[in-house]
């Protein structure tokens, strides 16, 4: 029998053909399939016409973006109508700048202080009638090297210092015709300074506005010292007072910005002698808040008694006063202070003096608490000092006689509103590069032959 499988010509034919047949409906398969992706490439590029031309009419498009959105639909349809339509800004404060006003603004009325200072003026705003206080800055030395730090320390200090017992600062306008290297402050104006107000004063504050104006300007000095601001030159002449019973620190022209720990390189050339801490007549270049402090006290014991209470005639004799009135410096009170560039060559005596004891004598009326805070101010030793914060809170404020309110002050006749005469005469301000060295100094005879007596007599000072 014959194989089924057997190749045989008709096979070879049969199976040639099929083969054939095969190929062909591949063929036909592949060219079918090439056809509907063309017209389906045909179809997307019309579609991509139709929607550019759409989007290009009417700006919006429902094809996804290449930036992927970040926001809901709704926000991009917002903000797609919004566009066409104003938006309101958001609007805050910010300091901006603009070209100073010119000092001719101003229609000068009188000098405030004449001879010495000659640069404070009372003056009217002609265009709205306000009375103002213009201070001329000094400007020696700017013609070499630009604006004097100074005077813009001044500025900037003033102008972060807002606050109900800081003198406030209006306006900075430059000189006649614009010119730029006179620049002028201008202030909100009292009628009276604390020390020309007191050499007119029969009596001294009474105890209960001695509280009032105390409280007043360590309301002021926390403020400072919160922000970082040293005055550096606190005294009665730079404490202005309205008729209202309110006083505000002036004269910023010492001041300046310090951090904590503060520069060690400071200059110890701050701070009226009368006023000037026993640290800074030593020489420290490290000193902090705490020389405010010393002022504070100062100016504490001069409203109780209408008179400067540390009058030195130079710096040995400030120190001098000092010591007799503060006790004389131990390592023991005061760690350290032997360091001090001028204390190595000072000769001091052995005394048990105690602080306090020659403040009491010399206070009588003031009460215990009232002792102890003018004591505790004038610390030798600076960390022994209250803080301003401290000094609010001291228990001297809280008894009897209470601190008089503003509004029940008396009112005075105002020097400053018309031509007046030169203040008396008292320490200026200390002047860059005026310090000398002191040299050695014999404290020794400072208590002699007084040791059992609480005041009394003077003392002796001499330069070995
Ligand atoms: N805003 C003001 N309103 C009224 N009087 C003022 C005002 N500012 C200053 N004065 C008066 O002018 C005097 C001098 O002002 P200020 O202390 O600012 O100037 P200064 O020349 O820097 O003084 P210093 O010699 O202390 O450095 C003050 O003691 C005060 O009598
Ligand atoms: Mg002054």
């Amino acid at each position: 029998m014959v194989s089924r499988w057997a190749d045989d010509d008709e096979d070879a034919a049969l199976e040639a053909q099929r083969k054939k047949e095969k190929e062909e409906k591949k063929r036909a398969k592949a060219e079918k399939q090439r056809k509907a992706e063309e017209a389906e490439k045909r179809r997307q590029q019309q579609q991509q016409q139709q929607e550019a031309a759409a989007e290009s009419t009417n700006g919006s498009s429902e094809r996804p973006s290449k930036r992927r959105r970040l926001s809901a639909d709704q926000a991009t349809t917002t903000e797609d109508d919004s566009a066409s339509q104003p938006r309101p800004l958001l609007r805050f404060d910010a300091p901006s700048w603009g070209p100073a006003r010119s000092v001719e603004n101003f229609e000068r009325l009188n000098h405030i202080e004449e001879g010495s200072y000659g640069y404070v003026s009372r003056a009217r705003e002609i265009a709205t009638g306000e009375i103002v206080a213009i201070k001329r800055m000094k400007m020696e030395g700017s013609e070499h090297s630009g604006f004097p730090v100074t005077a813009l320390r001044e500025i900037q200090t003033l102008n972060a210092a807002r606050h109900r017992h800081i003198v406030e600062l209006r306006e900075v306008v430059n000189g006649e015709g614009g010119k730029v290297e006179d620049v002028y402050l201008v202030m909100e104006f009292l009628e009276h300074d604390l020390k020309t107000l007191m050499e007119d004063m029969e009596e001294p504050f009474l105890p209960s506005e001695v509280k009032t104006l105390m409280l007043q300007l360590g309301s002021a000095v926390e403020f400072l010292h919160d922000r970082w601001i040293l005055h550096r030159d606190l005294k009665t002449s730079n404490i202005l007072m309205n008729n209202r019973g309110e006083i505000k620190i002036a004269d910023f022209g010492m001041a300046r910005f310090c951090g904590n720990p503060p520069p060690s390189n400071l200059t110890q050339l701050v701070v009226t002698l009368w006023y000037r801490s026993p640290e800074l007549l030593l020489g420290t270049t490290t000193y902090d808040s705490s020389v405010d402090m010393w002022s504070t006290g100062c100016i504490f014991g001069e409203l109780l008694t209408k008179d400067p209470l540390l009058q030195g005639k130079n710096e040995v004799d400030q120190l001098s006063k000092i010591f007799e009135l503060c006790g004389i410096p131990t390592e023991e009170i005061w760690p350290g202070f032997r360091k001090l560039p001028n204390a190595r060559s000072l000769r001091l005596p052995r005394t048990t003096q105690t602080t306090g004891s020659v403040i009491r004598s010399k206070f009588p009326f003031l009460t215990t608490a009232g002792n102890a805070l003018l004591a505790t101010l004038l610390s030798l030793n600076p960390a022994k000092r209250p803080s301003a914060s401290e000094l609010l809170a001291h228990p001297y404020f809280r008894e009897d006689p209470r601190p008089k309110s503003t509004a029940m002050f008396p009112t005075f006749p105002s020097k400053a509103g018309q031509e007046r005469r030169r203040r008396q005469a008292t320490p200026n301000a200390p002047i860059r590069g005026e310090g000398k060295a002191m040299g050695d100094v014999d404290f020794s005879g400072i208590f002699a032959g007084r040791e059992n007596e609480d005041v009394g007599g003077g003392f002796q000072l001499k330069l070995i």
